[in-house]
């Protein structure tokens, strides 16, 4: 008995920290869903016009027309991140900065965890490129632009944009129209977000035609979706005559 009392302390404290690293490392993934339906919103004025679901989709697929991006595919850190720098203004938007700043922080970390975790969520068909621009997309990607000091974005990015959890973002099927909204904000030095400022300096290197052709790129690119085989690459629409670089993205390991 006495050695058990000898000890109990320590096993109080180990479970205490035990308990306060599991408060903060396991998001509450129902609670995320809850701020994603904008169940936090009930009874506030407004209503649920801050709903997640209602511009990113219930899975994080965003917005086939563009105008909202896709969540899903990117790490809950990313997330998270994203939305602390709408709430602080170092990211501006005037949809998200109202959005962000009514959440607590513990809303924040777990709709981004619910986002993160959503899986095989479904690309729209790739965008109908000029396939030109497609190629000095794909070519700006795997080695940048010597000449105006650009460097791959794929050193960064991972293999085809698939992103580097936690920080470095997915750009892979993400649309076209917001990856060229982010870009354009960073040459005009209007988006912050990004502490050391990698991407204000490569935004400035690069011209507009360059901004659209990365973007349309990227947004063309298709993962393999399981149980698709290769049938699910750039969505079979473009022969792979014409874009060899879109093949299969191989995994983040190879
Ligand atoms: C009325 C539409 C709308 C609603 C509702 C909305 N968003 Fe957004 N969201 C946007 C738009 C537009 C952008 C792009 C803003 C920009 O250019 O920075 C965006 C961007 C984001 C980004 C940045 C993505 C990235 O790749 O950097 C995150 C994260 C995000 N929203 C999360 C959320 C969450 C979580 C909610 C719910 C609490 C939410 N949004 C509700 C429209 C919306
Ligand atoms: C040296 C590393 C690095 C390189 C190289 C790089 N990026 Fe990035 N990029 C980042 C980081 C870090 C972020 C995340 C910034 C943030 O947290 O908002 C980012 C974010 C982005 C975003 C915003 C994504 C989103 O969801 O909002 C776009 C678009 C982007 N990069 C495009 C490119 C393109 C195009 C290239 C190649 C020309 C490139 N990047 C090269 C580091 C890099």
């Amino acid at each position: 008995m006495t050695e058990v009392r000898r000890h109990l302390p320590v096993l109080g404290i180990a479970c205490g920290l035990l308990a306060g690293l599991e408060a903060q490392a396991q998001p509450d993934l129902n609670n995320g869903r809850f701020v994603a339906v904008g169940g936090y919103l009930n009874g506030a004025p407004g209503g649920s016009a801050g709903a997640c679901f209602q511009c990113h989709g219930l899975d994080g697929a965003g917005d086939p027309t563009g105008a909202f991006p896709r969540l899903s595919g990117q790490s809950a850190w990313y997330l998270y991140d994203s939305m602390k720098d709408y709430a602080s203004g170092a990211r501006q938007n005037a949809i998200m900065t109202p959005i962000a700043q009514a959440l607590s922080d513990r809303q924040m970390e777990d709709v981004a965890a619910y986002y993160a975790v959503q899986e095989d969520v479904p690309f729209p068909p790739p965008p109908d490129v000029d396939p030109l621009m497609l190629q000095h997309g794909a070519a700006i990607s795997a080695v940048g632009i010597a000449r105006q000091g650009v460097q791959g974005c794929v050193n960064c990015h991972g293999p085809a944009g698939i992103g580097i959890p936690p920080s470095y973002p997915a750009l892979a099927g993400q649309y076209a129209s917001y990856l060229q909204l982010q870009l354009r904000l960073w040459k005009d030095g209007k988006r912050g977000g990004d502490p050391l400022n990698v991407m204000e300096n490569i935004a400035k290197l690069l011209t507009d035609e360059d901004i659209e052709a990365v973007s349309k790129y990227f947004a063309s690119v298709r993962l393999p979706q399981p149980g698709q085989g290769t049938e699910g690459t750039a969505g079979g629409a473009t022969p792979d005559t014409q874009a060899p670089q879109l093949g299969v993205v191989p995994s983040a390991g190879q």
